[in-house]
């Protein structure tokens, strides 16, 4: 049978509607119970990593859809460590099929100020990489977006980070590209920044993490009174087949 044009385009619309599963949606902040749904508290390997920030659920806040994460200075803790931090990283895993991707969005408020270290980030459920940071602030008065193939093959960008006391708009687009590899493209306030390739990442499982990360790679000594990074409106959108 030969379609109208009309019913060939109406098909058309109707299968890309479908193709779009919602997978956080952007209520996950509204309360404990839509939070518990969604999302664990720390990183997905504990409660250190790569800063003088120890995450603790007791630094991971909810009010009005705002999530707010708590960095507090505090001794005692041994080793390099100097603050109790908050840290949250989804409960799905990502995972890009063939034909497929993700779109991850959300409104962030975030510090730039030397020794903090918030991050938006996906990384590998098991091994390493892959590793996108759909956003990462690293206490130099810019935004970064990165993308790794390894630790030595990584694609940078880091562009100007204007009035951090404001709510930004990020958006990751992320898409298969030919069976094997993915592109991602970074919105920054709805213009696109730039778009980066990351290399065999089709099939490979990520969790998405959220937090806030001090000193390390964003310089020390880090803030003496509490820093605050808060997220809103975050929404995780499949468009795997
Ligand atoms: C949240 O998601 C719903 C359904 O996808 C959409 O209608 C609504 O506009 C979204 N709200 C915001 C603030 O993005
Ligand atoms: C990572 O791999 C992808 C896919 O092969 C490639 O397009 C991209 O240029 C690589 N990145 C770097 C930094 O070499």
């Amino acid at each position: 049978m030969r379609l109208s044009k009309a019913s060939s385009l109406f098909l058309v619309a109707a299968t890309c509607a479908e193709a779009a599963t919602t997978i956080i949606p952007n209520t996950s902040f509204n309360s404990q119970s839509a939070f518990d749904a969604e999302w664990s508290y720390n990183y997905p390997w504990g409660t250190d990593h790569n800063g003088a920030a120890r995450m603790d659920q007791s630094q991971v806040g909810l009010s009005g859809g705002v999530l707010t994460l708590t960095a507090t200075p505090k001794s005692g803790l041994g080793g390099s460590l100097k603050y109790l931090s908050g840290a949250i990283h989804s409960k799905d895993k990502f995972t890009v099929a063939k034909g497929g991707g993700y779109d991850f969005t959300g409104e962030f408020k975030a510090t730039t100020t030397k020794g903090t270290w918030p991050a938006f980030w996906l990384n590998a459920a098991s091994g390493w990489p892959p590793e996108i940071d759909m956003a990462e602030w690293k206490g130099s008065g810019k935004i970064s977006f990165n993308t790794f193939n390894t630790s030595s093959s990584v694609t940078a960008k880091d562009v100007n980070y204007p009035s951090p006391g404001n709510f930004h708009s990020i958006k990751c687009e992320i898409r298969d590209v030919n069976g094997k590899d993915i592109s991602v493209k970074f919105y920054l306030d709805g213009s696109l920044v730039t778009t980066q390739y990351g290399g065999d990442y089709i099939g490979k499982a990520q969790y998405l993490i959220i937090n806030l990360q001090m000193e390390g790679s964003s310089g020390s000594p880090g803030p003496t009174g509490n820093t605050q990074y808060q997220v809103r409106n975050l929404q995780a959108v499949s468009y795997n087949p």
